[in-house]
């Protein structure tokens, strides 16, 4: 259920009655301040504008047209022609019951799915996964989950950057390791591995020309070769499968679709934007010039699909993926989780494909771009040192902190419950800490703040969730036991009861604008209503009557599934007690 499209329907309805043109927006959103109603419609001020009339009467006439249905219960014109909307209790009350009653919170699935495909983790396979790629990965797995859960079907894409020149020197120094050790214990620290080679390529005699002669090798197909990199390329993959496991991302081998596969493709696509003169050759090498994107002088810009020696780039390949996933992959939206200093590069891509008609018109590219995290130096998170910090690490010493807090605030529990709890207070931290955040901000990665139990945090609305169900616990009632009317006697009530009927809209805005931060602040008023409507309203105490109990423990109910759904959505685990 999505109120304000609901409200958004009656009111465009009720203007059009009222002789109010079609493209003046009704313009409703829920309302700032307590006291104002629940939404507000602020449409009549711009039409009266346009109009040249006054803006309160013009609401005054929307309000004769208007059909309050059950769902309105009156709607007050304030100020210069705001027009403040209370919804009706009853249909509020009714909403939740049957969201008490269903599994999915009474969430519908789209009416009309898409297919999603989402570019997200994408790691190189030359190195080991490090926190560059910890925020492409959480935001496109809480954006599959999400689109997911909606009833849409999501295509993940793993592009994995598995093929390059670097591949010649890691190859060539693999293939000397491997006269006095297997590969897996070659490959153990791929970190190590890759600066060794390094090291050899810059210094040793005769080194670079063995790694040039196995990069040709490599492009021309040697069966030998090959074979060896595909043994560093499976280790490589299964170093990035133990950080998503750990960190409770649902990519899956299947989900790699790497560079390399895109090789074959990549002469075709050159030569015919070639025949087609999309693509002209300038100064040895192969471009499309985008005059879409010229500069303010006028020059196109030049985007190279072929450098001089024949070798192919990263474009290619990109160009080559939105075709793919356009015809192959049947895509309506293709999202990319891409670091926001690859935008020019993406906007390249999208231009160019657009420009050879590589997909239909009505299929989007939509960059999600995300700023940088940094430390609290406000610089680049590195290690102390300045190198950069494996993502391996950086989850273990979360689990570890996690452990420290939870032995501190919980003494009693034994050691599996809380190693168990350790990691999802661990985990769930990094990734809100993350998600919570503005996306394409950059922002700074403190471990005191993400593992707070006061604030916008995952310990914070995980730590609602378990007071909730404590209350189940103290009562001996299952949730599915409950039954009677819910009432919204007091105001906390009806505010919570409000904010627990925006869940579905909250989701379709994520769903359309790929901004995870609003569901993360969207469940910490929720658990800020749950908190205002705990002090206020007792559920348990003695004096309460039986009905009042069972109207509350539902609304208890409610806030928790509510947070475990969206939690679940983000790709954090709640847990019982903590
Ligand atoms: N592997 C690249 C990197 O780590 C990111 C790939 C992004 N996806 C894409 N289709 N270009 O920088």
């Amino acid at each position: 259920m999505n109120i304000r499209q609901l409200l958004s329907d009656k009111f465009q309805a009720a203007m059009l009655a009222a002789g109010i043109p079609e493209d003046c927006g009704p313009v409703v959103a829920p309302a700032k301040k307590a006291g104002f109603g629940d939404y507000q419609a602020n449409g009549a001020m711009g039409a009266a504008k346009r109009m040249g009339t006054n803006p309160r009467e013009l609401a005054a006439k929307i309000l004769e047209q208007l059909d309050q249905g059950d769902m309105i219960d009156k709607v007050e014109i304030a100020g210069p022609g705001f027009m403040n909307i209370h919804l009706s209790e009853q249909w509020l009350a009714d909403k939740l019951a049957a969201a008490e009653k269903d599994e999915r919170l009474n969430i519908a699935a789209v009416d009309q799915p898409q297919t999603v495909v989402i570019d997200y983790s994408h790691p190189n396979l030359a190195k080991e996964m490090h926190v560059g790629h910890l925020r492409t990965t959480i935001i496109g797995d809480a954006l599959a989950r999400l689109l997911e859960f909606q009833g849409h079907k999501v295509v993940r894409q793993n592009h994995m950057g598995d093929w390059g020149t670097q591949f010649g020197m890691l190859l060539a120094h693999l293939s000397d390791k491997l006269a006095d050790s297997d590969a897996e214990v070659a490959l153990a620290d791929l970190e190590v591995f890759y600066r060794e080679a390094k090291v050899r390529f810059d210094e040793e005699e005769g080194f670079a020309d063995r790694a040039r002669e196995y990069v040709v090798k490599l492009q021309g197909g040697d069966e030998q070769c090959l074979k060896l990199w595909q043994q560093f390329i499976d280790i490589s993959i299964s170093h990035c499968e133990e950080i998503y496991s750990k960190l409770n991302v649902t990519l899956k081998q299947e989900d790699v679709y790497a560079e390399s596969q895109y090789n074959d493709d990549l002469p075709v696509l050159v030569k015919e934007l070639l025949d087609r003169g999309i693509a002209v050759e300038d100064q040895g090498a192969i471009v499309v010039f985008l005059e879409e994107m010229a500069d303010k002088e006028g020059n196109p810009s030049p985007m190279i699909i072929q450098k001089k020696g024949g070798g192919y780039l990263y474009a290619t390949t990109d160009l080559a993926a939105i075709r793919y996933r356009a015809n192959q992959l049947h895509a309506d939206r293709i999202l990319y989780v891409v670091d926001a200093r690859q935008s020019l590069h993406l906007q390249q891509a999208f231009t160019a494909s657009r420009k050879a008609g590589f997909l239909p018109e009505s299929v989007t590219l939509e960059h999600c771009a995300f700023g940088t995290m940094m430390g609290d130096d406000g610089k680049p998170f590195k290690t102390r040192t300045g190198g950069t910090v494996k993502l391996a690490a950086l989850l273990d010493e979360a689990i570890e902190r996690a452990e420290k807090l939870v032995a501190e605030k919980n003494p009693d529990l034994d050691a599996d419950t809380c190693a168990e709890i350790a990691r999802k207070v661990g985990i769930g931290a990094v990734k809100y800490a993350d998600l919570s955040k503005t996306r394409t901000n950059d922002y700074i990665f403190g471990w005191e703040a993400m593992l707070s139990f006061e604030g916008n945090t995952a310990p914070y609305l995980q730590y609602a969730y378990t007071r909730v169900r404590s209350i189940f616990r103290r009562a001996g009632i299952e949730p599915g036991e409950l039954t009677g009317d819910i009432q919204l006697g007091t105001a906390e009530e009806r505010a919570l009861a409000v904010k627990l009927c925006q869940f579905g809209e909250v989701l379709d805005q994520v769903a359309k604008d790929t901004f995870p931060h609003m569901l993360c602040s969207y469940l910490y008023d929720l658990a800020s209503a749950y908190m205002a409507f705990y002090e206020a309203c007792p559920v348990l105490k003695e004096g309460v009557s039986e009905e009042q109990k069972n109207s509350r423990l539902q609304l208890c109910d409610l806030v928790a599934r509510t947070i475990a759904t969206g939690l679940g959505l983000l790709g954090i685990e709640v847990m019982e007690q903590m």
